[in-house]
């Protein structure tokens, strides 16, 4: 029987200008919350996030004094905000690091305050070495230095236990409209091509963003998530070849598998890096990313929440990256 928190005050969310945070915010006032965003001063807000019936305060999230202001009368934060793509570690840490620091300082201090959920990533746990699914208690072994930004951020969330209600949320692979990753996997297979790096048995784990959002909400106010972590996925990882027949049947294509070398991979991810440092964003490709490009299996196993809070994904893969692919054309994306 689920034990829920009553949820009568406003939800703080983080990252509603992007992806997941977008979704979480859809989800939160579907559920009849209450919702204000924090967004960064000065920037352009999607659509999605404009029409939507919520508060939006403008604040920097590492201003703590700017982030008390944001949080009056808020009893639960569902902190989404970070960054995926950096040039350098100290900005993954500004990104994904101080901001968890600075909302925890302010959350510790209200005076009613239910939870914090922190938007994780299972890059935070690393690979898995064998190909079997990865519980939440596996070691932690980041291999790049995104994942190790996102366990740092995770460390601060386990320190403030003590004080504060908090939960982690470990996504894998998450996709579906607004996503800008697996649109790219669409491109090449609408090119005819499966690029292959390294392992030919390549695995992984997905989660559509509708069952991630829901996820997270059950999760968060549900009293017996309370100082929990969850992998949130769908059951099984999905092989990677697999994945791409499946796009293939969506763009009516049958894609020619491309091996690409890892000695390429690199080589190439060197370049793009160096080139991109004197830009002013993030290259797609860098070295980080090709370590995570590289690894054979990205795959963990959501058994914790469907055991704990009967958490299951409802969104078919085959519904989701149809209906994925039909929005990025309706959007001109694609
Ligand atoms: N997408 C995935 O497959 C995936 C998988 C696992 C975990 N995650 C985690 O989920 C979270 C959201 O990912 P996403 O895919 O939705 O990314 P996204 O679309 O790039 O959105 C990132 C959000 O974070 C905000 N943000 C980034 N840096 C910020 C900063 N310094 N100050 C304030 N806001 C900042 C962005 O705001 P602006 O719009 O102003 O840039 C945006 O709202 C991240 O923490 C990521 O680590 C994602």
């Amino acid at each position: 029987m689920a034990q829920q928190l009553t949820q009568t005050a406003t939800v703080l969310v983080t990252g509603a200008t992007g992806f997941i945070g977008s979704h979480l915010a859809e989800q939160l006032l579907h559920d009849g919350h209450s919702v204000r965003c924090i967004v960064r001063p000065g920037r352009r807000r999607p659509s999605w996030i404009d029409r939507l019936p919520v508060e939006i305060v403008p604040a920097s999230l590492t201003d703590v004094e700017a982030l008390q202001r944001a949080c009056h009368g808020v009893r639960t934060i569902v902190h989404v905000a970070g960054v995926t793509k950096a040039k350098r570690r100290r900005d993954y840490v500004r990104g994904n690091v101080e901001p968890t620091a600075a909302l925890l300082k302010v959350a510790r201090q209200l005076p009613r305050f239910d939870r914090f959920t922190y938007v994780s990533s299972l890059t935070a746990v690393g690979p898995s070495p064998d190909g079997r699914p990865l519980t939440e208690d596996a070691p932690l072994r980041p291999i790049t230095m995104y994942g190790r930004s996102k366990l740092e951020a995770e460390d601060l969330v386990r320190q403030a236990m003590a004080h504060v209600p908090v939960t982690i949320i470990r996504p894998p692979a998450v996709y579906g409209p607004r996503d800008r990753d697996v649109l790219e996997m669409f491109r090449w297979v609408g090119f005819g091509l499966e690029p292959l790096i390294g392992d030919p048995a390549k695995s992984l784990s997905l989660v559509h963003v509708h069952d991630l959002a829901r996820g997270i909400c059950q999760a968060t106010f549900d009293l017996r998530g309370t100082g929990k972590t969850y992998h949130v996925s769908e059951p099984l990882p999905h092989s990677f070849h697999d994945l791409v027949g499946l796009l293939g049947e969506i763009v009516h294509r049958r894609p020619i598998r491309i091996r690409i070398p890892l000695a390429l991979l690199f080589a190439l991810a060197g370049l793009v890096e160096a080139v991109s440092l004197i830009g002013p964003r993030p290259a797609v490709l860098s070295l980080d990313k090709a370590r995570d490009m590289a690894q054979p299996h990205w795959v963990c196993d959501p058994g914790r929440i469907q055991a704990e809070l009967g958490f299951q994904a409802r969104v078919p893969i085959e519904e989701g990256l149809r209906t994925t692919f039909e929005w990025y054309r309706e959007q001109g994306w694609l």
